[in-house]
């Protein structure tokens, strides 16, 4: 017998079969020969929130959630994060390899180039209301940035993808200073591409004419290494949504906003911003055991705590620590970080998060850092996405050049009733 298979017995008929197996798995599609009769649709499997499910092979980004490893194409992302920047970590994600200085240099100036957002899109922008959720502008606005770039919708053009590529993540930080600075009633910054990545998304949200401004090099690091440390994770739930929206063939802002819609929600992106609102309503460190008895009990979730991948650590989570001591040595100390180590500490001796294996994950000190550098929080998904971003387009790209890939349709077992006669609405109980 071959020894690359699986045999399944199915005890409702008797009969066995014999399932190939490949990287440790078995194709969902080979289940469906396991039928009680030829009426039978045959046997799927079941699996909510994918937790045991490939949904597609990938080469880009590898996570052990046992060991504690994140490596992006093969280089751990300790050594990314300290010897990287966030713009040749983008490349690296999105073409494979390292670039060479000519095809870094080029990188840049194309992104750099591609920082102005058309008028529209900033007078978009300022319809907002003014208490609009930065988030909920950045969705919008990418979505509409699909309307302002037709191009897009040509996919399987390389040179109109390398154009979206560029234009996304040359256009991003513009719209989130600008959402930002909506938001504060300022005007606009316009982009200065003469600047760093990070080095200009502060200065279009700082500048206000000083004669004397400069972005302070240390905090525009501490974000460029933010935003590496976020720039992939694999088949997360906003990527998911990209590869989902981009199967239909969609073009990559319409799947980037949805993917962006996806990492709004408190248990993906927005979890730093609620560790932020956890820590300020936590308020003391003398309020933190009563907290947690109250997370034991059920009543709330510990925010950046958990992980469905790393069940150990967040390799993340250690390289943000260091971070965080950067970014508050110039910026002073934090009241909440005092609160933020204690809860930390309290928790990791707790038998319900150890038998849980709940450890801080790479929000749980992102917020602390965003908010010491003086981000509002709910600016805090934002930058998230920013990070994100090539990731993104990563995994866009790579579906799309898939020929295993069609258009992403889930089953379902279907539990509802029975066919049954409309009735009449006198008749209704
Ligand atoms: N606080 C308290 N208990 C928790 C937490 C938490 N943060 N996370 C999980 N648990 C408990 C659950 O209640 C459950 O307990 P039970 O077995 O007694 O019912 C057990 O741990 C397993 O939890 P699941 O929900 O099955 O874990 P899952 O892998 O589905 O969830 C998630 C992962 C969503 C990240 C979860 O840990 C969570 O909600 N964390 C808080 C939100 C957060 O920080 N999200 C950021 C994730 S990282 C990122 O997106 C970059």
């Amino acid at each position: 017998m071959n020894k690359d298979t699986l045999t399944i017995t199915d005890n409702r008929t008797g009969r066995s079969y014999e399932i190939s197996i490949q990287n440790d798995t078995i194709r969902a599609l080979d289940l469906r020969q396991i039928k009680v009769n030829e009426d039978d649709f045959g046997m799927m499997s079941y699996d909510p929130a994918y937790t045991n499910t490939a949904s597609c092979s990938s080469r880009i980004t590898l996570v052990d959630g046992e060991k504690g490893i994140l490596r992006y194409r093969g280089y751990p992302i300790e050594q990314l994060a300290e010897k990287s920047s966030f713009l040749e970590v983008a490349y690296l994600n999105i073409y494979g390899e390292l670039p060479d200085s000519q095809q870094l240099s080029f990188w840049v100036e194309r992104i750099m180039h591609h920082t102005f957002i058309h008028e529209n899109l900033a007078k978009l922008m300022q319809s907002f209301r003014y208490d609009a959720h930065p988030m909920g502008m950045l969705i919008g606005t990418i979505a509409a940035m699909s309307t302002l770039h037709p191009d897009a919708k040509d996919i399987y053009d390389d040179q109109a993808r390398q154009k979206q590529i560029w234009r996304l993540l040359g256009k991003l930080p513009t719209v989130a200073a600008f959402a930002y600075r909506r938001r504060i009633g300022r005007p606009y910054n316009y982009p200065d591409s003469s600047l760093g990545y990070t080095e200009n998304l502060l200065y279009m949200m700082d500048y206000m004419n000083q004669g004397d401004y400069q972005v302070n090099p240390v905090l525009a690091k501490a974000l460029d290494v933010l935003f590496i440390l976020h720039a992939e994770h694999e088949q997360n739930c906003s990527t998911a949504v990209m590869r989902g929206i981009g199967s239909s063939h969609a073009d990559p802002y319409s799947a980037m906003s949805g993917a962006a819609a996806a990492l709004y929600g408190p248990l993906h992106g927005g979890a730093n911003e609620a560790v932020l609102r956890m820590l300020n309503e936590i308020a003391t460190v003398d309020n933190i055991p009563g907290y947690v008895e109250k997370v034991k009990a059920g009543k709330f979730r510990l925010m950046g705590f958990g992980h469905r991948v790393y069940k150990n650590y967040d390799p993340r989570a250690r390289i943000i620590k260091k971070v965080a001591d950067d970014v508050l040595a110039i910026t002073g100390g934090n009241p909440l970080l005092d609160i933020a180590l204690k809860l930390e500490e309290i928790a990791l001796e707790d038998e319900y998060f150890v038998s849980r294996k709940l450890y801080p994950n790479v929000d749980f000190y992102s917020g602390i850092i965003y908010q010491a550098m003086g981000f509002p929080v709910d600016m805090f998904p934002v930058l998230f996405a920013l990070g994100r971003a090539p990731g993104w387009l990563a995994q866009w790209l790579e579906l799309i050049d898939d020929k295993e890939q069609r258009i992403a349709r889930p089953r379902q077992v279907f539990l509802g009733s029975e066919q049954r006669d409309y009735l009449p609405m006198e008749q209704r109980g």
